[in-house]
């Protein structure tokens, strides 16, 4: 089930990934290694651009906090899909790797007014707010641009998904959006139709994150097509997209039951059609924004095994090249993973292990008990589905480089973020000179 996109167990009993083996990849780029499966990654653009489709007037905007540079922004692009973007960080890797302006749009709570006139400036598609403050902030920057911006609002419909506590947003006790439940979201339309230089075309939620139950989209998009049919009611005002955001969970290890995005394309789908006729409203461009099951299962992470350490009767800890550096999501909400060893690939589990990575902290472990073959020094450890959230909220903690990345695809494994060197780390140190001479 891990095995996703091009990956294959070959001949030799190696991990393959691209037409690759992976130990080649290890002798070429080194560990620990980012590896992205060019075809899996596109496959998984169509297969949910198609699941949509098939239903009605749709458009795929990659989630780009899930994984961001600029080779993973231009197959994106090439795919014919949007991008969300939520800082000018990820707008500028966007823009520079020629992803067309008026596809992406711009989300986030806390847009700073730089970040608003570079998206202005570069004329992206949809600004979509978050608050009060930036409706204002918006409009203001708007005038000075002395053009018209079409934007989406932000909802919190109060709908709790079943996922873990910090990647659920759609919650009222959220930093995110317009609250729907107690009317601010219907003043919130109503200050944006009053905006002279905004212009309302949608709205978005987007209520957490690896949601494998449909039911919350459901319920939720029918929450919102019955606000549409108030704002038209209260207001006049027709709503022509809804953004319904990401969340489309993935498998990561047995427990997890993914849907396939036909599950995700008819829940959604049907209801605003549904409720469209029933609300007598125009049928609104439905948006999804998925991140993780675009990213997610394309990538794996290559590791060298190390050190060991045996804990008499309790565990046996296993230390690879890496950690929460390149993967905080285990430390961060107790992720779990699927591994195997990619040089033993065909081999029979033996031995019941737990991974840690190299940081000086206790929380830093990616895999609790995972059964591998036996497990040696220099063996490498390949582990699933780390193509999302994991080079995106990497750091430099211990003063670690970050991995290299390497895009693979028919036998071609070509570079496109390079490993950091120590000068990299010192690169934005400076000493000011009155530390120098003393
Ligand atoms: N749209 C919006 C407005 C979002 O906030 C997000 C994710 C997405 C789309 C994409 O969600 P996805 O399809 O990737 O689930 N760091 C966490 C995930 C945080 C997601 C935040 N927002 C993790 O590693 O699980």
């Amino acid at each position: 089930m891990f095995l996703t996109g091009t990956m294959k167990i070959n001949d030799q009993g190696h991990l393959e990934i691209g037409g690759i083996d992976t130990l080649e990849l290890v002798k070429d780029f080194g560990t620990p290694l980012w590896v992205i499966d060019e075809e899996g990654l596109r496959r998984n653009c169509r297969m949910l651009k198609e699941a949509f489709a098939r239903w009605g007037d749709s458009v795929v905007a990659y989630a780009s906090k899930s994984l961001c540079n600029m080779a993973i922004c231009t197959i994106v692009a090439q795919e014919g899909l949007s991008l969300d973007v939520v800082s000018g960080g990820e707008l500028f890797t966007a823009l520079l790797a020629g992803f067309p302006a008026e596809k992406i749009l711009f989300h986030g709570n806390n847009k700073d007014p730089e970040e608003i006139r570079m998206a202005l400036q570069a004329g992206v598609g949809r600004i979509i707010v978050d608050n009060f403050h930036e409706l204002e902030l918006l409009n203001s920057i708007a005038e000075e641009y002395g053009h018209d911006v079409d934007i989406m609002l932000r909802i919190t419909p109060g709908v709790e998904a079943h996922t873990h506590e910090y990647i659920q947003t759609g919650q009222i006790d959220s930093k995110f959006g317009f609250t729907l439940t107690d009317g601010q979201a219907m003043e919130g339309v109503k200050a944006a139709v009053n905006s002279p230089k905004l212009n309302l075309t949608g709205l978005h939620y987007h209520i957490g994150s690896q949601i494998f139950d449909m039911e919350p989209f459901r319920h939720t998009t029918a929450l919102m097509m019955k606000f549409i049919a108030q704002i038209k009611e209260e207001t006049g005002q027709e709503i022509y997209e809804l953004d319904v955001g990401g969340g489309f969970g993935i498998f990561y290890t047995q427990g997890d039951r993914p849907g396939n995005p036909e599950d995700w394309a008819e829940a959604v789908m049907t209801t605003v059609q549904e409720k469209a006729r029933y609300y007598g409203l125009t049928v609104p461009l439905v948006i999804i924004e998925p991140g993780r099951a675009i990213s997610g299962p394309a990538g794996i992470t290559l590791y060298t095994i190390g050190s060991f350490k045996e804990v008499t009767g309790i565990r046996k800890y296993i230390a690879v090249d890496g950690g929460m550096t390149d993967n905080i999501r285990t430390a961060l909400y107790g992720a779990q993973y699927s591994a195997l060893l990619a040089n033993k690939a065909d081999q029979q589990p033996v031995e019941t292990v737990s991974i840690a990575g190299k940081c000086c902290e206790s929380g830093d472990m990616l895999i609790w008990d995972i059964r591998l073959p036996q497990v040696e020094s220099g063996d490498i450890l390949a582990v699933f589905a780390t193509g999302a959230y994991n080079y995106t909220m990497s750091s430099n903690y211990n003063r670690l480089p970050r991995p290299a990345m390497v895009l693979v695809n028919q036998g071609c494994a070509d570079l496109i973020l390079k490993r950091e060197t120590y000068a990299d780390l010192l690169r934005n140190d400076l000493l000011p000179d009155r530390l120098k001479n003393r």
